[in-house]
């Protein structure tokens, strides 16, 4: 078993990554004395799929557990169903000795650390991400909340898990497109921070889309490792962390553009290749290196090109509104080499109007 520490003093967590991982999870749960009960929150998709797994493991222990599901998709990631969430906790007693189980993906780690962190006032609660893109970003970090009508993420807090537990097996039952939304992110973090592990991605390209299991642990735990180290010195996004944005300025606009018919991850690979078009005009990055990331996210099978028929101008309207940009200008996160990159808003709007073309 892999074990990292999220170093966050009095909110300090360990993440645990192994293979099987799921089916130990009450045994961990047993030796942490988080809880005395645990509810398990996961969609109706993962209940099915991973649920009755979880589950079996803390009875195994003599953990007493419940599971609460919500129906699949990020339709269900609103107040009402936090709502209609927390009347189900108080149906079932859940008081400040309990704690909550995220069984998912960042839909389900999102709605229920905003759960935990709202009911009675806050209650503790671990993280069992189930997709990659869960598992090597939204676990880790203590983002969470929900979407109402006017934009995505506007109504949420930091609240950290207690811990977070990885099984990598879990990512074989993922559909391609799944396993793509996080590759994305993977690519990303060899950009924003270390060139080393990008030229690992190249190499092990095949290895990954084969997941083969030691290479997958490395990769996520590499991940978590990175995604650790910038949280730790910028919990609340007020600097560091926000190079972990680099791609999603762009790649929000794709997405809203779309309709969110563009998945996340898809996007964000579309929108760090038109960001670095912006880093290459303003001769802070080479055309070489901006065609190594492109050819890379190319290489995983990732899109790299904004869809022609989506409206360049909504696209524009959208960057304004990001609820990143501050007084109406967006920030940029702009590679100045692989593993390393600047935050800017001083782009002028021919360069971003020439990286939507
Ligand atoms: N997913 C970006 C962050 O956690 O800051």
């Amino acid at each position: 078993m892999k074990q990292l520490q999220v170093g966050l003093e009095e909110r300090a967590y360990p993440i645990l990554i192994k293979e099987g991982l799921l089916s130990e999870i009450g045994q961990e749960l047993k030796q942490r004395q988080i809880a005395k009960r645990y509810i398990i929150i996961a969609d109706d998709q993962v209940a099915e799929l991973f649920g009755g797994h979880v589950v079996e493991s803390l009875r195994n222990v003599d953990i007493p557990v419940d599971l609460l599901t919500f129906p699949h998709g990020e339709g269900s990631k609103n107040l009402s169903t936090v709502a209609k969430l927390t009347s189900s906790l108080a149906q079932l007693g859940v008081d400040r000795q309990d704690a909550l189980i995220a069984l998912g993906g960042g839909v389900t780690g999102d709605i229920t650390g905003f759960l935990a962190a709202i009911y009675m006032r806050g209650i503790s609660f671990v993280q069992v991400p189930t997709t990659l893109l869960a598992q090597v970003d939204s676990s880790v970090g203590g983002k969470t909340g929900v979407d109402i009508p006017e934009g995505k993420n506007l109504v949420g807090c930091f609240y950290q898990p207690k811990c977070v537990f990885i099984d990598s097996a879990v990512l074989k039952e993922l559909p391609a497109e799944e396993l793509l939304n996080g590759l994305a992110e993977v690519v990303k973090y060899g950009v924003i921070y270390d060139g080393d592990f990008f030229n690992f991605l190249v190499a092990h390209q095949k290895n990954i889309l084969r997941l083969e299991p030691a290479v997958i642990e490395a990769v996520v735990a590499h991940c978590c490792t990175i995604k650790a180290q910038v949280v730790v010195a910028d919990e609340r996004e007020a600097d560091l962390r926000r190079i972990l944005n680099y791609g999603h300025t762009l790649g929000h606009a794709v997405e809203a553009a779309s309709d969110f018919t563009i998945a996340h991850g898809m996007a964000v690979s579309i929108g760090m290749v038109a960001v670095n078009t912006i880093a290459v005009k303003k001769s802070l990055l080479s055309p070489e290196k901006a065609q190594r990331i492109k050819d890379v996210l190319q290489g995983f099978g990732l899109p790299v090109e904004i869809p022609a028929d989506l409206d360049r101008r909504q696209m524009k309207e959208f960057l304004k509104t990001d609820k990143k940009s501050v007084g109406g200008k967006p920030f940029f996160v702009l590679p100045v080499q692989i593993g390393k990159v600047i935050i800017s808003d001083d782009v002028e709007d021919i360069m971003i109007e020439e990286a939507l073309a």
